[in-house]
């Protein structure tokens, strides 16, 4: 039997993917989902969410699409590993995954280039002037863009009318992205909305802790952890979500080959010595994952 049906539950309630059923909206997270809806809606061009590893971007991203989804005005796309080299891969990128017509007029080269970007405006001029659509391209994993994707993407939002943007981009990327759009002033002057994802509060731990156990059962939630277990996992994780998740799923796992039932203080530091040997330590090194994204790309 899995063991998280063991301990009464119906589903795992500590799966490492960022599924938005089971993301915990904290403050944070809503006004930063809430903002950029209204962005959207305003067309105004360019958001930015920070974030450091494991904060909860990408879950918030598939929170937007799930909201996105339910809007026949949009047409969305996301990027989820964007490591083009050239702009041209970009915009191909693009061009391929909105079905952008485009014909090929001149040979590699700036004139390529030019032509390439000429399809990505003639689309978004009919989608959004004479269609009324909101085209929206989602790029998450945004450190990873060098300077001239970002440079392609200001020029994206120089395609405007009078009253609005006609691509909207919303970028999610880990700290070492505002260094980069920081030194592109240009760049910069464009975000209409930025916010940075912290990791969270010890009540926002016990809060996201007992919405995911919740999420994972259509009965009583069963009582796994005590309070003195939580405040052993925030500490620990300092409160990063994707932290406290591999704990807490190391911890339940445990209470199965135990044959036990609650977590206290001293079964979450056991667990933490016997997976982790670092009782002592902040558990940084092993709990910090490398959870890549692996190119694929979601389109709505
Ligand atoms: N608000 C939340 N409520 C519940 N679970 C969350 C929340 N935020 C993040 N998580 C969980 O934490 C883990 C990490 O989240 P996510 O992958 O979204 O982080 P990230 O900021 O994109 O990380 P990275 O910088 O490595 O890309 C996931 O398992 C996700 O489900
Ligand atoms: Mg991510």
């Amino acid at each position: 039997m899995a063991y998280h049906k063991v301990l009464g539950f119906d589903k795992e309630p500590f799966s490492t993917s960022p599924d938005p059923e089971f993301m915990h909206l904290t403050r944070e997270h809503e006004v930063a989902l809430t903002n950029i809806l209204i962005e959207l809606r305003l067309r105004r061009g360019l958001m930015v969410i920070f974030g450091d590893i494991g904060t909860g971007k990408t879950t918030l991203s598939r929170k937007l699409i799930q909201e996105l989804r339910q809007r026949h005005d949009i047409l969305f796309h996301m990027i989820l590993n964007p490591s083009f080299e050239t702009e041209e891969q970009f915009l191909s990128s693009v061009i391929r995954n909105f079905n952008i017509p485009h014909n090929v007029h001149s040979a590699a080269g700036a004139g390529e280039i030019m032509d390439l970007r000429d399809s990505v405006e003639k689309f978004l001029i009919h989608k959004t002037v004479y269609e009324k659509k909101t085209v929206v391209l989602i790029i998450d994993e945004a450190q990873k863009l060098n300077e001239n994707i970002l440079e392609a993407l200001r020029l994206f939002l120089n395609f405007e009318t009078n009253e609005y943007k006609l691509i909207q981009v919303v970028l999610l990327g880990q700290m070492e992205l505002y260094p980069k759009v920081a030194s592109m002033a240009n760049f910069m002057d464009r975000i209409s909305f930025k916010y940075t994802l912290h990791p969270l509060t010890f009540e926002n731990t016990k809060a996201m802790i007992e919405f995911r156990m919740k999420k994972a059962t259509d009965n009583p939630v069963p009582r796994v952890f005590l309070d003195e277990a939580i405040e052993e996992v925030y500490t620990v994780t300092g409160g990063y979500p994707r932290k406290i998740n591999m704990l807490c799923h190391q911890i339940l796992k445990e209470l199965v080959v135990e044959n036990q039932k609650i977590a206290d203080r001293v079964f979450v530091k056991g667990v933490l010595d016997r997976q982790y040997g670092m009782r002592q330590s902040t558990g940084d090194e092993i709990l910090q994952t490398s959870i890549t994204n692996s190119g694929h790309s979601l389109i709505g």
